[in-house]
């Protein structure tokens, strides 16, 4: 039976009030049309527009080093576009009207376009937001928009839904210049796929320099929509890290995230092309998330540009005068969020209707940034802003530390599958207590089992282990938060909606459970348990070695094997039995090879064995000098593929065991893409070349061993962890015990303390099957319940049902019960 012993007489370290926090990124169309709750798409008439530093390829948009994004004449990704009926300028139709961009006669100087609509009488215009417009009856929506036009046009203006109107109104528009008009409509029945209308009976033109309808009823009266603002203040977090994430980096110059762009009256904000594939009007702009901070009452964290492009999208790195120029505009954020309200820019602050600063409390200088270039830069703008604001708390999104340079805290990301976390349970242990603070910015499973109560479990499991290390980790926000269900750029997310509906994935309900109950001192505790072999590893052998290698009799649980997928590169059967590894002709294959440093290997897996845990690999292979040998097990792909297009046989997926010997060192990695790791020390080797040498790798599913001719080379035991991961924390005079039960059966945890307790305590719990998920229609199938128990004492078995996340709040007493029973 696993153990967890508790000493509840001496502390431990103390929590950290700022663990748990939001990182909010506009990506998956999650500001306009979500939390910003936009309800029409291309207001503006941007969203075909792109700046002059990217170039039109095909349906993609190339920055000045040739990364592509998918485009599709403003429409985004293009099974987004698949969804609706194409149009010229996107979510914009036409009824005996005619439409078209106008690029000089503009509403001010920072819109690009107004759209210019000749009516026939009786003709029409509509926008269909995303995916539709949702209203609620007898909900107010507030319209507003700038029209001009020659002559005085009465303009009608409905919500229409399958043919029927929802509310009706009519405007008219003066004869002259841009004017403003405003109505409030109020539809009489709900609707999810409404369409909003702008008619004229009398026909005529017309000029439209902006729209905007948003509901009036929003968080706080702030603007920001409700249902998933609520969501938000329900994991109490402790801080908001904004507005990136990627698009602060951006993927050319023009796109790069400026402050500047993102104040002011929204008609003037200019709007940007980002890197997950739409126009963001930017309306959620600066004072807007900073509002959202205060409303939820966490700290503002504010990531800033560091001078450079994405380094994920082949960098452009800013020249002198842009650095400045980015530098100062990250100077004028925090005047706007710090400064005095007769600043420069708190006066725009005030004018916005907050005189008083804003509680901005950290910095970001740059997003997932490193090497030489991003250090530069970084110390330039911590210099220069550490001199002006020396309390705001920097951060830094790598070590920088190692390059001798100052920071407060440094940001780590990990995306991974459910095993990587719950194998780094203990990932924390051994950091240095001198460092730096850490901020976990960005976390979550994106590999295999996705959305799960199963990811929501390793998760857990990891953010115990960064519970129980809270002198170190300060921070951590999982990522990314909100997914329109309609425009996926990125899976998962936190929380999923759309027009009208949400729901979060059980991660989110374990966040809750972890924040709502945070305690004040770690307590020092001990768990015994038993271990689970990662179930990822299986499947049959691979060959992961350079072309122009000669090898045969492969071999698998005795079993001669031939290769079966070619990931990269190919096998050429030779005479003899003998085949050689070689570069492969398909031209698609060679380019991603290419794109991760291996043009000259081939990656080919041997025989149809998909599920094996255990077995033997054997092949003889002719060692040759500069050419690097290399064998690997369990070659299955890990999940399925994202895109069901793609073949789950790629470099992502298929991440065996490895054997590789180079020159006369022998190594053994996991992983083979992104993130490879070493299992055992590098060891020497050494082998007679222009000789077939015989390899063996063989495991029983716990340890691995690999030989040549005979002799062993290594002898390691695979990836394991523990079923559960327990923490305990002390709060006033009770205790606070969380158990992850990862195993998908119940485990009884011996709980040993050393005083006395309450028999009845609170216990919350989220459990239920590994692989369910919430959905739109069942959004609450995974959630955190709470419930009176009993039967703590000092010695006490608790049962942690399988798949759970516990949380049990056992109250001190002197002895017995509240009713003094013991
Ligand atoms: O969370 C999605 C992206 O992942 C973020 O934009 C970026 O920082 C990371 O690569």
């Amino acid at each position: 039976m696993a153990k967890l012993h508790i000493e509840t007489k001496t502390r431990g370290i103390e929590t950290a009030d700022s663990l748990y926090g939001l990182f909010f990124e506009d990506i998956n169309r999650s500001g306009d049309g979500g939390l910003y709750p936009e309800l029409l798409r291309n207001r503006s008439f941007d969203d075909g527009i792109y700046p002059d530093d990217l170039t039109l390829q095909g349906e993609g948009l190339a920055n000045a080093n040739g990364w592509t994004l998918e485009y599709h004449g403003g429409e985004g990704q293009k099974r987004w576009k698949e969804r609706e009926a194409p149009t010229e300028i996107p979510a914009w139709y036409a009824e005996r009207a005619h439409m078209e961009l106008e690029r000089k006669n503009t509403l001010n100087a920072k819109r690009q376009a107004a759209l210019a609509v000749s009516f026939e009488p009786g003709g029409r215009i509509y926008n269909i937001g995303y995916c539709g417009i949702s209203v609620n009856a007898q909900a107010d929506y507030h319209l507003y928009f700038f029209a001009k036009a020659k002559e005085r046009m009465e303009l009608g203006i409905t919500l229409e839904s399958g043919g029927r109107v929802l509310c009706a109104e009519k405007l008219a528009v003066e004869a002259g210049d841009y004017a403003r008009l405003d109505c409030v409509l109020i539809p009489e029945e709900s609707a999810t796929d409404a369409r909003l209308c702008l008619s004229s009976a009398a026909g005529g033109e017309l000029l439209l320099g902006f729209l905007s309808l948003m509901p009036t009823d929003t968080y706080r009266g702030h603007g920001l929509r409700r249902d998933l603002c609520e969501k938000l203040k329900a994991l109490h977090p402790a801080f908001l890290r904004f507005p990136g994430g990627c698009i602060v980096e951006g993927f050319s110059k023009s796109t790069a995230g400026r402050f500047k762009r993102m104040v002011g009256p929204v008609w003037e904000r200019p709007g940007v092309i980002n890197l997950w594939g739409y126009h963001s009007t930017e309306g959620l702009g600066f004072h807007e998330y900073l509002q959202l901070c205060e409303d939820l009452e966490a700290d503002a964290l504010y990531v800033c540009n560091v001078g450079m492009t994405c380094q994920a999208r082949n960098c452009i790195l800013m020249d002198e005068d842009e650095i400045e120029d980015l530098l100062d505009d990250a100077l004028c954020a925090l005047e706007y969020a710090l400064g005095p309200k007769d600043s420069e820019w708190g006066s725009l602050r005030a004018k916005m209707g907050h005189p008083e600063p804003f509680g901005l409390k950290y910095l970001e200088i740059g997003n997932e940034n490193n090497g030489k270039d991003s250090e530069e830069r970084y110390e330039r703008f911590r210099k220069r802003i550490s001199e002006r604001y020396p309390d705001l708390v920097i951060i830094a999104n790598t070590h920088v530390e190692e390059a001798g340079l100052a920071l407060d805290i440094a940001d780590e990301h990990f995306y991974d599958k459910p095993e990587w976390f719950a194998e780094n349970a203990h990932f924390y242990d051994t950091y240095d207590r001198k460092g730096p603070g850490i901020f976990v910015g960005e976390y979550a499973v994106v590999a295999g089992a996705i959305r799960t109560l199963y990811a929501a479990l390793a998760e857990a499991m990891f953010l115990v282990g960064m519970e129980r290390n809270q002198d170190v980790v300060k921070l951590a926000s999982y990522a990314p938060l909100f997914e329109n269900v309609n425009y996926a750029a990125w899976e998962p997310n936190l929380i999923a909606f759309n027009g009208s509906k949400n729901y979060a994935i059980p991660t989110y309900y374990a966040i809750k459970m972890f924040a709502e109950n945070k305690g004040k001192y770690v307590l020092n505790s001990r768990q015994e348990c038993e271990s689970i072999y990662a179930p990822y590893l299986k499947g049959g052998p691979c060959l992961v070695m350079s072309r122009g290698v000669s090898f045969c009799n492969a071999r698998w649980k005795g079993e001669p094997v031939s290769a079966e997928h070619e990931l990269f590169g190919c096998v050429k059967e030779l005479e003899n039995g003998v085949s050689v590894t070689d570069i492969s002709e398909d031209a698609a294959n060679a380019e991603q090879a290419g794109r991760f440093g291996l043009a000259d290997m081939a990656f080919v897996t041997l025989g149809t064995d998909e599920s094996s845990r255990a077995g033997s690999f054997e092949v003889e292979i002719l060692v040759e000098e500069d050419k690097k040998i290399g064998l690997g097990m369990f070659a299955t792909p890990y999940g399925k593929a994202r895109n069901s297009e793609d073949s789950p046989w790629n470099l992502f997926a298929v991440q065996p065991i490895r054997w590789t010997i180079e020159g006369k060192e022998s190594r053994l990695t996991a992983g083979v893409g992104f993130r490879t790791y070493n299992l055992a020390e590098p060891a020497p080797i050494e082998l007679a070349c222009g000789v077939y040498h015989a390899f063996q790798m063989e495991s029983d599913g716990k340890v691995l061993r690999c030989k040549a001719d005979g002799e062993l080379i290594a002898e390691v035991e695979l990836p394991h962890y523990d079923e559960i991961q327990t923490i305990a924390l002390e709060d006033g005079d009770e205790i606070i015990v969380k158990i992850v039960n990862i195993a998908d059966e119940e485990k009884p945890v011996e709980i040993c303390l050393d005083c006395e307790v309450c028999g009845s305590y609170e216990r919350g719990i989220l459990c239920g099957d590994a692989s369910a998920v919430n959905t739109l229609e069942e959004p609450e199938k995974l959630i955190d319940r709470w419930s009176r128990e009993s039967g703590a004492a000092k010695h006490f078995v608790y049962k942690a049902p399988a798949s759970s996340v516990n949380v049990l709040r056992l109250k001190k007493t002197a002895g017995g019960d509240e009713n003094g029973k013991i």
